[in-house]
């Protein structure tokens, strides 16, 4: 039997994960909007990637006979300075998710909750990921600078994403 607490916290985190795929959506319109498809489609597969993130959530909430609570989700924002600027937004904000995943690890260890541990194993190893791929682009935009061709090469690199990568 799966706690309150813990059903509080894994409903929070997939409702911040339905949040965080539509910031990924509008970071993929901010990109539409500046010419750079390669660098929005990256931004719709990581979208996606976000919404399996709530539904492995859901589902385990569901497995757990948990009650799910859909929450009202505040809008993301829909501008950033430069393609610089809203990849390193992304990288902040995966950083943020990774503390997330900490904090509900500790919560399931000091619960003894075994079942949300080993679940939430999977999400501690993928933030790792998150991180490192959202601050690979950030540090190549850097080298780039203000070369355009740079820029469109890159996004043409990054347009090659699939949504399960
Ligand atoms: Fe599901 Fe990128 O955090």
């Amino acid at each position: 039997m799966i706690s309150k607490k813990m059903t509080d916290a894994l409903n929070l985190q997939m409702n911040r994960e339905f949040f965080n795929a539509r910031l990924y959506l509008s970071m993929a319109a901010y990109f539409e909007s500046l010419n750079l498809p390669g660098a929005a489609q990256w931004m719709t597969a990581q979208a996606q990637e976000e919404t399996g993130h709530a539904m492995r959530l859901h589902h385990h909430l569901r497995e757990r006979g948990a009650r799910i609570v859909l929450a009202a989700l505040e809008a993301p924002p829909t501008q950033w300075d430069s393609p610089l600027a809203a990849f390193e937004a992304a990288y902040e904000h995966e950083c943020k998710v990774s503390r997330q995943f900490d904090e509900h690890m500790a919560l399931a260890q000091s619960e003894k909750d075994y079942a949300s541990t080993i679940f939430l194993q999977w999400f501690v190893s993928e933030q790792v990921e998150e991180e490192a791929s959202t601050d690979e682009i950030v540090q190549k935009i850097k080298m780039i600078g203000d070369h355009k061709g740079g820029l469109f090469m890159l996004d043409r690199a990054l347009g090659e994403r699939k949504a399960d990568d």
